[in-house]
């Protein structure tokens, strides 16, 4: 994907209190890496495959016991939180976990940064692009502390758990009163306090990683489509990939917990779901007690009177016949599949260690179709990864036109220190790189204008989303198939699905007018369908 169609779619704990810092001796300017490298001792595992496969499935806690401490339950009364989120869609959500506690504490959320009291940037460490970005915002939260000691800059998510990152805040950015990891979240208000309270900087990075929280509070930005987990963490250890070192190792919540949070939705009104983890179908996989995997749980949601169900991001690997199957039932479950295919090349495929083959998954795409034969499939692209030559490049490009992806996500290799493919040697100049994402994307975009054209003068199923942020007299919404529709009509269709008859295509979105007579217009001028 490109820039236009983005604007489109548009531990070993570190013990009790964490003010380390001020147990040592020396004044940070002198410190080295090695004095913050305790923060880590126990938890911190450099990315290594072999270590991987050794990381234990007993260890699984499910906690159901999550409470404010008495003493933090009105600590938030009379101030502001604001939460900037980075990256992905696991990241979107966390962020609505954090701000569902903060809001139990007294908080209110603000969108100003200078009304709040607590600033909490939730980031991305998935390409180098996405941490200097944090950086930069770090140093503009600077001005901003200086004129309001009592704010308290907070760094939580995938950086966080970085040793490099967070050795870098503490000797550099002293402005930030707290990191967290991305297994502390539930130590929310417990944080807050001791950040509040140490004159040092608070980190709290565990990597117990074994341990699922279900019953946080979670304020969901918006009442149409809501992130549901059903799996954290990541096993896969592809060589490009920090992940399964930021968000550890592979587990999956109880089916009781996810069926019951979804039925909740349904009865609350929500629209569509979409059921997320980094590997969703590995989903079940480290259940000892039940055989139930991630086509069960799609049996389940069908079963839910929830019009949408979405899911992602599955792994071409563990897309098994038992998932094909609960998909071919349709319903609820859409026929959109994001299939991350990452390069259309055999030999990068197995330096990536992704585990298939350009053929297996050629394959699946066969058997997908042959299941759901309207099926429509996009993907995530990786250009550039170290020492890719030419022909290997073109066989991706010849994967994406055999495919017919519809759309795809296109990054130019990113190297994530610690990671195995960061250690490789890579002879592509950054020039080729660039080169290639061009030519590729000139590729996407022709295949996704090419599928786009194909409904003009059909009429699809829009879940209204609210207005078009372009123009508040449009209304935007999806369609089934994840396309952008932009079409006048009244704002009481908001949160509902209608029908529009696309009357012109885009590359990546579509226009078209809401068809009135598929549904009934009551005396209260809303439309009924
Ligand atoms: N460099 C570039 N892209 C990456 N991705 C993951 N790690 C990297 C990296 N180091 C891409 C993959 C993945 C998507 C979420 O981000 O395509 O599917
Ligand atoms: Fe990263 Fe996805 Fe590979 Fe896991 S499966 S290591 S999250 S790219």
């Amino acid at each position: 994907m490109n820039e236009e169609q983005r604007l489109e779619m548009s531990k070993v704990r570190t013990g009790e209190s964490v003010d380390k810092k001020s147990s040592q001796d020396k004044p940070l300017s002198e410190k080295t890496t090695e004095d913050f490298a305790h923060y880590f001792q126990t938890t911190y595992q450099p990315p290594d495959i072999r270590k991987a496969r050794k990381r234990y499935r007993e260890d699984i806690e499910v906690h159901y016991d999550f409470s404010i401490p008495e003493q933090m339950k009105t600590f938030g009364v009379g101030k502001k939180f604001l939460i900037r989120t980075y990256g992905c869609q696991m990241n979107e959500h966390d962020s609505e976990t954090m701000a569902g506690i903060l809001m139990e504490m007294g908080y209110e959320a603000t969108t100003v940064d200078e009304e709040a009291d607590l600033i909490i940037l939730n980031t991305c460490a998935i390409r180098e692009n996405a941490e200097n970005r944090v950086f930069g915002e770090i140093g503009h939260l600077k001005a901003l502390k200086i004129e309001n000691p009592e704010l308290i800059i907070a760094v939580a998510g995938c950086m966080s758990q970085q040793e490099t990152v967070v050795n870098r805040i503490l000797e550099k950015h002293q402005q930030v009163d707290l990191i967290f990891g991305t297994h502390n979240i539930h130590r929310l208000p417990q944080l807050i306090q001791e950040a509040m309270f140490s004159k040092a900087q608070v980190v709290e990075v565990w990597s117990k990683e074994g341990d699922i929280y279900e019953n946080l509070p979670k304020a969901r930005q918006g009442r149409i489509k809501a992130w549901v987990n059903i799996m954290y963490g990541c096993d896969k250890f592809c060589t490009y990939c920090i992940v399964p070192m930021t968000r550890g190792k592979e587990r999956s919540r109880r089916p009781e917990d996810i069926i019951q949070e979804v039925r909740h939705l349904a009865a609350q009104g929500y629209k569509e779901i979409t059921l997320l983890g980094q590997n969703v179908n590995s989903y079940g996989k480290d259940f000892e007690d039940i055989d139930y995997l991630f086509g069960d749980l799609l049996n389940d949601m069908h079963k839910i009177d929830i019009p949408r169900v979405r899911f992602m991001t599955p792994h071409p690997r563990d897309f098994d016949d038992r998932a094909i199957e609960a998909l071919a039932k349709g319903g609820n479950l859409l026929d959109h599949i994001h299939l991350p295919v990452q390069s259309g090349s055999n030999e990068i495929l197995r330096r990536m260690n992704r585990k298939y083959t350009r053929e297996s998954y050629l394959e699946l795409v066969r058997k997908i179709r042959e299941a759901i034969p309207n099926v429509t499939l996009t993907t995530d692209i990786i250009v550039g990864f170290p020492n890719e030559t030419e022909e290997q490049f073109e066989e991706t490009m010849s994967l994406v036109e055999e495919v017919g992806f519809e759309s795809a996500y296109t990054f130019i290799y990113s190297p994530r220190e610690g990671t195995p493919a960061a250690a490789m040697e890579d002879n592509v100049s950054m020039e080729v790189k660039k080169e290639r994402l061009q030519r590729l994307n000139e590729l996407v975009n022709k295949q996704a204008a090419e599928s786009m054209k194909q409904y003009e003068g059909k009429v699809v199923k829009v879940l209204v989303e609210g207005e078009s942020k372009r123009d508040p007299n449009v209304l935007s919404g999806y369609t089934e198939k994840n396309k952008v529709v932009n079409f006048k009509g009244p704002k009481s269709v908001i949160g509902q699905i209608v029908d529009v008859k696309i009357t012109d295509a885009k590359t990546w979105s579509l226009d078209g007018e809401i068809v009135t007579n598929t549904a009934e217009v009551k005396e209260d001028g809303k439309i009924h369908s």
